[in-house]
């Protein structure tokens, strides 16, 4: 069964469906097919400004801020009831817009309706803080939101990564202009449905999508917005702070990664191989926080890289909508990029044990690839990739383990595989990243915070951490006798 998709999809602006000013469209593709399956509307300068008067006057409006914080927790909770019922329907415009694989589609819309069930949690449980000073004086903090929060979104999970951002700017008030991403936008024009249809007030989420270089920079140049999250490319995450240090604005930067498992010598084989298959495997390894390096004891290597070849050959590419696990990689531009990575590290000496080049066959499909004598120089085993491909570096020391983990630029996740609760500990305290795996690549949850060291960005999402990046504490402090002359503050 084949969706019913919309042929257009406008801007959703001010709670109404507009066109962009300038009538622009982008072609919205299939991945595993080539083929166009819709049309977006592209958003310039005009619609960016639309888009951000309309969060601003609902800001202004105090329309969230007004309300109690356990309906605006109801609001939410009938977000995620919407989501879920949907669930089927997402899945499919997901599908076929992004590549992702069908069932793991459906588990996208259940962990976005999870992101407004655990914010709404959290809506009514933002506290200040009273501060004793003493008889004559009563200080009280609030937590106060920003205002107009920019949240620029990427291609690979745009309705999860879309969901966080905009329950936490939810929960705190706080109101939202996003863009979705114009390779995959499609999954958030249905989340402005359900926004629309669980009765969040108008104007106070926007969703609007257009090119990185136009709607993008004009988003986070815009002279009235307050805060901005961004999800992507380090080099458009460092365009994007330039524009906000001209207004000193705070940002949520999520980069990337380059992680990397490191295998001791005492681990549980067959559980390091598995896990470390999804680690890198799962949506074709478009995924920030993926598993791209394997670091694991020398004497390990050869039966860890047989594991991973058994478990590569259980994976087949095509289709999500036809269930394969190793779905297209998002665009021709993106399957070339990891190509030229793959050839690159043979052409230095790498050996690709499995995979190495595209499939011939439509579509943008990449088979898993696992890479031995890799040497921590190459660009394989530093640059973000985004594709199935694994780089394996032996190693015999635990030192040497660590120092070649934190060897790149990156510092986003890491994992360690091993039984002694000791040595995971030690390994833990000294990977640069910021969330740690141990016996399990992405063992956590929405619950647990996530984000970035080094130039995999800062600021936390997920978890009550991410909470923090939303809110800015305002302290009130108040003379209560009427006598006071004023004291010099500091
Ligand atoms: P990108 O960082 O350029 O795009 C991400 C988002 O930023 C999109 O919505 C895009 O429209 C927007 N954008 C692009 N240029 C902008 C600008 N100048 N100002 C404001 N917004 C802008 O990433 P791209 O080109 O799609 O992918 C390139 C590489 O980036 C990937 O191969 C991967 O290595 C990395 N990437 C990392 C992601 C992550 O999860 N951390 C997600 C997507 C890409
Ligand atoms: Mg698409």
């Amino acid at each position: 069964m084949t969706p019913d998709l919309k042929q257009y999809w406008p801007l959703f602006i001010g709670g109404d469906w507009v066109d962009a000013a300038d009538g622009e469209r982008i072609a919205v593709e299939n991945p595993a097919t080539g083929q166009t399956i819709s049309e977006i509307a592209a958003a310039a300068q005009a619609d960016v400004d639309h888009a951000v008067a309309a969060a601003r006057s609902a800001f202004e409006s105090r329309v969230l801020q007004e309300m109690r914080p356990s309906l605006r927790a109801e609001l939410m909770l009938e977000v995620a009831a919407l989501l879920k019922t949907r669930a089927d329907q997402i899945a499919m415009v997901e599908c076929l817009d992004n590549g992702r694989n069908l069932v793991a589609a459906r588990n996208e819309a259940l962990a976005a309706a999870r992101y407004f069930t655990y914010y709404a949690g959290a809506a009514d449980k933002l506290e200040g803080r009273m501060i004793p000073l003493g008889g004559a004086y009563h200080d009280y903090t609030i937590p106060a939101p920003y205002g107009v929060s920019a949240q620029i979104v990427p291609w690979n999970f745009p309705l999860q990564i879309g969901a966080r951002s905009i329950a936490c700017a939810l929960a705190t008030a706080n109101t939202v202009v996003m863009k979705s991403p114009e390779l995959s936008p499609l999954s958030l024009y249905l989340l402005a449905e359900v926004l629309a249809d669980a009765g969040v007030p108008p104007g106070t989420v926007n969703i609007i999508s257009g090119f990185g270089h136009t709607a993008g920079a004009a988003l986070a140049a815009h002279r009235d917005i307050d805060h901005i999250v961004f999800t992507g490319s380090v080099p458009t995450g460092r365009a994007i702070l330039k524009a906000a240090a001209e207004r000193i604005i705070p940002c949520v930067m999520e980069l990337g990664g380059k992680s990397a498992g490191i295998i001791y010598a005492d681990a549980n084989v067959e559980q390091a191989v598995n896990s470390t298959a999804i680690g890198i495997f799962t949506h074709s390894g478009q995924v920030c926080s993926a598993c791209s390096r394997l670091l694991v004891h020398r004497s390990l290597h050869d039966e860890v890289v047989a594991g991973l070849v058994a478990a590569a050959g259980e994976r087949t590419a095509g289709p999500g909508m036809e269930g394969h696990e190793m779905p297209p990689l998002i665009s021709s531009q993106q399957l070339a990029k990891v190509e030229r990575y793959c050839q690159q590290a043979i052409k230095q000496g790498a050996t690709a044990v499995c995979g190495g080049s595209s499939l011939p066959r439509d579509g943008h499909f990449f088979p898993p690839t696992i890479l031995t004598g890799t040497t921590p120089d190459m660009a394989v085993a530093q640059e973000e990739i985004f594709g199935p491909v694994l780089a394996v570096i032996p190693f015999d020391t635990p030192e040497e383990a660590i120092a070649l983990a934190n060897g790149t630029d990156y510092g986003l996740v890491a994992g360690v595989y091993t039984r002694d609760l000791a040595l995971a500990h030690w390994s833990a305290d000294r990977l640069s990243a910021g969330q740690v795996f141990i016996n399990e690549w992405f063992a956590g949850g929405v619950e647990t915070p996530f984000g970035g060291t080094k130039r995999s960005g800062y600021g936390r999402e997920k978890g009550q951490e991410a909470l923090l990046n939303y809110v800015q504490t305002k302290n009130v402090a108040i003379r209560l006798d009427g006598a006071g002359g004023g004291r010099p503050g500091g």
